[in-house]
């Protein structure tokens, strides 16, 4: 079925993948680098309509959600996200229904937030005939501006990946942050599972800025530590050397436990990968729940699988880096 098919000529539509944090969260935000990739299986999908009823109603179904942007709080992340749009355009929103789904799990270090916001953004621009404001580069500043809602002081990696849609080396620095993509030179298959505890991104994010700032000696070392993490899995994953990155992994892990954003849930279920045979395994995203990843050689998927779900882990997904 084709999307001309099942929606009518005044609609537009645009999605965003999910993502994966495989080096450096957290550190990225003090300026570190850091490795992320789309995880295109799970997706937020947005669809912009023209409409006979006076104003912009949102719909979020899976988030229980059905209101007017004109109505909507400053800090709503959906009309924050429309109003940049419209900001950018530099033209008033005209009557519509912007409906927003998505199968990427919520709160849980998967990018959901940015996704939908980015799948907004994409479709509205397209809908407004603003070009320019739907490609990859402007689809993740406006999405930034609305990460800036959720999470306080967002690195820009989340908004990076969801928008370019592939994997990138990435440091938060002024007046541009530096964003490269790279050659995977033999795919990397990962798993990727759900604590089921819900994350969130803001909250982590603030309690290790005091954490730093009570002490900054140390947090500034472990941000070092996750850089040169992220710095050297950079080749490790250009020349294919998997069993390096796996060792990698797990120092990223190590680091993380001393800055306090793993749980005992998270811990489960890296131990139960780990002895079922994996390369390596870690939190990714913010932490403290939310998901872990584990890099695998992909005939040990079953096993590694079988490990997580007996382990407690509420959903396991796979996906190949390439
Ligand atoms: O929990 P997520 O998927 O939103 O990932 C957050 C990543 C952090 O490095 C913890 C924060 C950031 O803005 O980069």
């Amino acid at each position: 079925m084709t999307q001309s098919s099942v929606l009518s000529p005044q609609s537009s539509f645009a999605t965003a993948p999910g993502k994966i944090i495989l080096f450096g969260e957290h550190a990225v935000v003090y300026g570190r680098p850091a490795i992320a990739a789309p995880v295109t299986q799970v997706r937020a999908t947005a669809v912009v309509e023209d409409s006979a009823t006076p104003g912009v109603r949102l719909r979020a179904p899976d988030l229980g959600r059905d209101y007017w942007l004109e109505a909507a709080a400053e800090d709503d992340p959906f009309a924050r996200a429309g109003r940049a749009v419209a900001e950018a355009a530099g033209r008033r929103l005209p009557d519509l229904v912007i409906t927003v789904q998505s199968t990427i799990p919520i709160a849980s270090g998967l990018g959901s937030g940015a996704a939908m916001a980015a799948a907004v953004i994409r479709a509205l621009a397209r809908h407004l005939g603003a070009s320019h404001l739907a490609e990859d580069e402007q689809v993740s500043a406006l999405t930034y501006e609305v990460e800036k809602l959720l999470h306080g002081t967002p690195s820009g990696i989340d908004n990076t990946v969801v928008a370019f849609e592939r994997p990138v080396y990435f440091v938060r620095r002024q007046p541009q942050n530096l964003i490269e993509t790279f050659q995977v030179a033999t795919p990397l298959h990962l798993l990727v599972a759900d604590t089921g505890q819900a994350s969130a991104t803001g909250l982590v994010v603030g309690d290790v800025r005091r954490q730093w700032q009570a002490e900054p000696a140390r947090f500034e070392a472990l941000f070092d530590g996750c850089g040169r993490v992220a710095e050297a899995a950079r080749p490790a994953i250009e020349q294919g050397e998997v069993e390096r990155l796996g060792r990698l992994m797990a120092e990223n892990q190590a680091y993380l436990q001393e800055m306090t954003v793993s749980s005992p849930e998270l811990e489960r279920l890296i131990a139960a990968a780990l002895a079922a045979g994996a390369l390596g395994a870690k939190l990714s995203g913010a932490g403290r729940g939310g998901n872990m990843i584990t890099l695998i050689r992909p005939e040990q998927e079953a096993a590694v699988r079988e490990a997580l779900l007996a382990a407690g882990a509420r959903s396991v997904l796979a996906t190949v880096l390439r």
